[in-house]
């Protein structure tokens, strides 16, 4: 039976990515920091040589943006040093990786989407780590897949949910008009995710919801689908503390999906409504 090793199993991505892979003939192995920290390159290799993974899939990240800025060396270390401590480990134990990467590897200067094989140029402490990861498993590991994917909203989304409470108060939620990228639902990244897993050659690819907005776009059609009637207002991303550190422009080109033949995502319109459904049903208890 295959067994496959989900790090950062407790996040956003990586609790999608089991619940998915639960359904399946395979034997799951599942860690967050409490239980393999993967900065710590002994315990990575311990746990790979010990359990023997045939996939490691990397969901662990430090993806406070504000964090890593306030604190680059944690970032690098985590975001750059992780990833090199599971190539390394992969490479030992003959394990295929499957690393998560961002758009913040592009900076915000470009007018048009970005495939995978434009140049990266990241602007943040953030945007630098995850591409440094991306660097040390091209150089340590030659099974892997890099998915870089932008926006992700599923179930503790914190930008998401700081939209919903601010228009729970009545309060009008401040969104920037100065960000575009594509917003992509948790759940349908980690269906692709596996599918390539599964089927996909190794290499680079980029997974986005299909079309694209700036954040003032997706605030107000989050905002229209709670049923809320709070106000969203325009604003420049400096004023907005949570999105200030992040590219003007980043969205994504599925390029490689698009030769390799794998169907793209849907557009991130359709998977956000299908996500407040979900998030609604299960307040009410249907779910
Ligand atoms: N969210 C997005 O919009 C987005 C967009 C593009 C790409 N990505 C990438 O997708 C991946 C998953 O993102 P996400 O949104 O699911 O992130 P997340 O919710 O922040 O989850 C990351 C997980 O990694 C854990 N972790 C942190 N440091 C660790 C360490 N040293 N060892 C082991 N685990 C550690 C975290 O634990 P704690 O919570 O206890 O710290 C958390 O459970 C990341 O690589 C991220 O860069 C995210």
């Amino acid at each position: 039976m295959q067994k496959i090793w989900i790090c950062g199993a407790g996040g956003r991505v990586g609790r999608q990515m089991a619940r998915l892979l639960d359904k399946k003939p395979v034997e799951l192995l599942l860690t967050d920091i409490d239980s393999v920290d993967i900065t710590n390159s002994k315990e990575v290799m311990e746990y790979a040589g010990i359990n023997r993974p045939h996939v490691i899939v990397n969901c662990a990240g430090l993806t406070d943006v504000r964090m890593c800025e306030a604190e680059p060396e944690r970032a690098f270390l985590v975001n750059a040093l992780g990833p090199r401590n599971l190539s390394v480990a992969a490479r030992v134990v003959k394990a295929r990786l499957v690393q998560l990467s961002t758009d913040d590897v592009f900076g915000g200067g470009g007018q048009v989407p970005y495939t995978e094989f434009d140049s990266p140029s990241p602007e943040t402490v953030y945007g630098k780590s995850k591409l440094a990861g991306e660097n040390f498993i091209r150089e340590f590991c030659n099974r892997h897949i890099i998915i870089r994917s932008s926006w992700i909203f599923g179930d503790k989304s914190l930008y998401l949910e700081s939209i919903l409470k601010l228009a729970s108060e009545g309060k009008t939620v401040k969104a920037a008009v100065d960000q575009i990228a594509s917003p992509t639902g948790a759940a349908g990244l980690a269906e692709k995710v596996k599918e390539l897993m599964e089927y996909g050659e190794d290499g680079l690819y980029h997974v986005t919801g299909q079309g694209f907005c700036t954040r003032y776009e997706f605030a107000k059609e989050v905002v229209r689908l709670s049923g809320y009637s709070a106000k969203v207002e325009p604003v420049e991303a400096i004023r907005d503390a949570y999105t200030a550190m992040r590219p003007s422009y980043s969205v994504l080109d599925n390029m490689m999906l698009r030769m390799s033949s794998v169907d793209l995502l849907p557009d991130w319109k359709v998977m956000l409504k299908e996500y407040m459904e979900q998030r609604a049903a299960k307040k009410q208890g249907r779910m």
